[in-house]
């Protein structure tokens, strides 16, 4: 799996910001958007692209179009947080949703929501999941979306734990990871360290 963790200023000024446990949540929640808006741009790079012919005022030159469109799926809750930035660069993209709660005592994921095309075969699809902690819940959208026929997901991910890049590696998917931070590691109830806490909670508050 290529592991691509952004590596620049304006990216290590919102992570800070979302670490932070004094941020408000509406700050909270523009910080993400900022740092999705990278991190949706770094992951789009391996779009398809197809020539097209423009004239421009001057001259008729070749430009590019997206070749397909792609597939955004924000794991819910917290990947809705950076949904509004796939659609930003992507406004053509098809939305489908993964609803996931974790089970705070065996960690695993329980499916509430699965709203996915029956057929992603030659789609690029791009998961937004901004904490990967033990990776199961990442995991378990990955396969359905690889069971619909999907190859060459990226993962969009704020924060990684190195078990959840493990987890990812170990499943044997065609998979690139595009992550803000690769942070220690995990606590005892599976909180990445440092990380910055429930993003969905930060986001959307406690329910
Ligand atoms: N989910 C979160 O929101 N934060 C973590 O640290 C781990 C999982």
């Amino acid at each position: 799996m290529q592991v691509d963790v952004l590596d620049h200023p304006l990216a290590a000024v919102a992570l800070t910001i979302l670490r932070d446990e004094s941020t408000s949540r509406p700050t909270f929640r523009a910080a993400l958007h900022d740092l999705a808006m990278m991190l949706v741009y770094e992951a789009a790079r391996t779009l398809p692209t197809t020539p097209v012919t423009v004239r421009t005022p001057l001259a008729e030159t070749t430009g590019a179009r997206l070749a397909v469109e792609p597939v955004v799926v924000p794991v819910l809750r917290a990947g809705l947080g950076m949904l509004p930035a796939a659609h930003a660069f992507v406004p053509d993209a098809v939305s489908a949703f993964i609803g996931l709660a974790r089970d705070e005592e065996t960690f695993q994921p329980t499916v509430y929501l699965e709203s996915v095309p029956a057929d992603l075969t030659g789609r690029p699809v791009l998961l937004l999941d901004p904490m990967l902690a033990t990776g199961g819940s990442a995991l378990h959208a990955l396969r359905l979306l690889a069971n619909r026929g999907a190859r060459g997901i990226v993962v969009v991910s704020v924060v990684s734990a190195p078990e959840g890049i493990a987890a990812l590696e170990a499943s044997g998917l065609d998979l690139r990871l595009v992550t803000a931070a690769v942070d220690d590691g995990l606590n005892d109830t599976a909180y990445i360290v440092p990380g910055l806490g429930d993003a969905g909670d930060r986001l959307f508050g406690a329910v």
